[in-house]
């Protein structure tokens, strides 16, 4: 007999549900997309009508109702926390949007409350169930490219408008949160437990008051290296390269990749490069899927772990690079201007 369908409910209109996850979630198996929650009913309303479910005012009213099993939280990430948790106590298994919440320990709380309530919490990093990243993982564990020494990633975005939620402070913005962490991840998925933060640098942009940029260095307890780099006012750029004794895996198009893109993976052995192109996945799709399958069989444990790890590592981050130092405005001619310095092509 085939299980019922997890009845999904969305808190909050934002544009990453719009675009990719009430989609998903409409169009996959097992999954009923029941109602879409807002803060102002017009927005609610115009999204079900959109997707074909209920509208409902208010995220609270959302988590009375006894016909939703689960939610989907894609809220400002200051707000992730509170939210989770009053679903998790309103008995709704819970996807919610990276970061779960701003530190570890509080993600920890939270993580603890699922398992207590027997509820799955499940973090949205969706490249994780891209299969570009197992077909990686083989050939590195087939030797294509010797022993493994070091690992570079970068996730980098052309800049939001300036009233984004990213550039806002008070709703827990900033580059770590929103793309710092995929970098942090692919370090994680792709070295395997062990890693720890070494060195960072964290970065706020002139006129921001939230880190817009950073660079983290990671270490695994056998000497492998991590450099990480992401950036929100920044070209595009999503890729890793992981650099062997005697050859180099690349992939672009790492985090993000649209459902129709056909992966490409250039497997450099000594000079020789060779392209192994491969299918086109979606990774909304599959997330979505691992939702369903983590309610159905009782919990994805190894993502929730993968989850804390994260958290942990983010917190390391922001501890070892103290405070994102305010960079100067810079002036016509390159050079920075502040109290101290006039504007001058003189060296210091
Ligand atoms: N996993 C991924 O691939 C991915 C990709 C993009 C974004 N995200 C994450 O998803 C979350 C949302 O990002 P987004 O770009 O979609 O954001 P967004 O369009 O600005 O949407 C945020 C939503 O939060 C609700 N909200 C509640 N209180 C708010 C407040 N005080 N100010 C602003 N909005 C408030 C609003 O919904 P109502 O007005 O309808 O109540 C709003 O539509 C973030 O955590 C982001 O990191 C994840």
């Amino acid at each position: 007999m085939s299980s019922p369908a997890v009845r999904v409910g969305v808190l909050g209109c934002a544009r990453i549900a719009l675009r990719r996850m009430l989609p998903a979630f409409s169009r996959t198996p097992g999954l009923d997309l029941a109602a879409v929650a807002s803060r102002d009913p017009d927005k609610a309303r115009a999204a079900a009508a959109e997707f074909g479910c209920r509208p409902v005012t208010g995220y609270a009213a959302l988590l009375e109702r006894p016909d939703i099993d689960a939610v989907y939280v894609p809220l400002p990430a200051a707000l992730h926390e509170s939210w989770v948790e009053a679903a998790l106590r309103a008995g709704k298994h819970v996807l919610a949007e990276k970061p779960v919440t701003l530190t570890a320990g509080r993600t920890a709380a939270v993580l603890d409350l699922a398992r207590a309530r027997g509820l799955v919490l499940m973090e949205n990093v969706m490249f994780v169930h891209h299969g570009q990243h197992a077909a990686v993982l083989s050939l590195l564990r087939a030797g294509e490219i010797g022993e493994l020494r070091s690992f570079e990633a970068t996730f980098t975005i052309p800049a939001p408008p300036d009233d984004d939620i990213r550039f806002r402070a008070d709703l827990g913005g900033g580059a770590l949160s929103d793309v710092g962490v995929y970098p942090v991840r692919a370090a994680q998925h792709l070295l395997g437990p062990g890693v720890t933060v070494h060195a960072a640098v964290l970065t706020t942009g002139p006129g921001r008051t939230v880190d817009t940029a950073g660079a983290v260095l990671l270490r695994r307890d056998d000497g492998v290296t991590a450099l990480l780099s992401y950036g929100m006012e920044h070209a595009y750029r999503s890729s890793y390269t992981l650099v062997g004794s005697t050859g180099r895996i690349t992939v672009e198009r790492a985090f993000t990749p649209p459902a129709e893109h056909r992966p490409e993976i250039l497997l450099d052995r000594g000079g020789r490069v060779e392209k192994r192109l491969l299918e086109a996945e979606d990774q909304v799709g599959a997330t979505v899927r691992a939702f369903r399958a983590a309610i159905l069989t009782g919990g994805a444990p190894e993502l929730a772990a993968a989850t804390l790890e994260q958290a942990r590592l983010l917190d390391d981050v922001r501890r070892l690079a103290g405070p994102a130092p305010q960079r100067w405005p810079v002036a016509p001619n390159g050079a920075p201007a502040g109290p101290d310095r006039q504007y001058t092509m003189d060296p210091p």
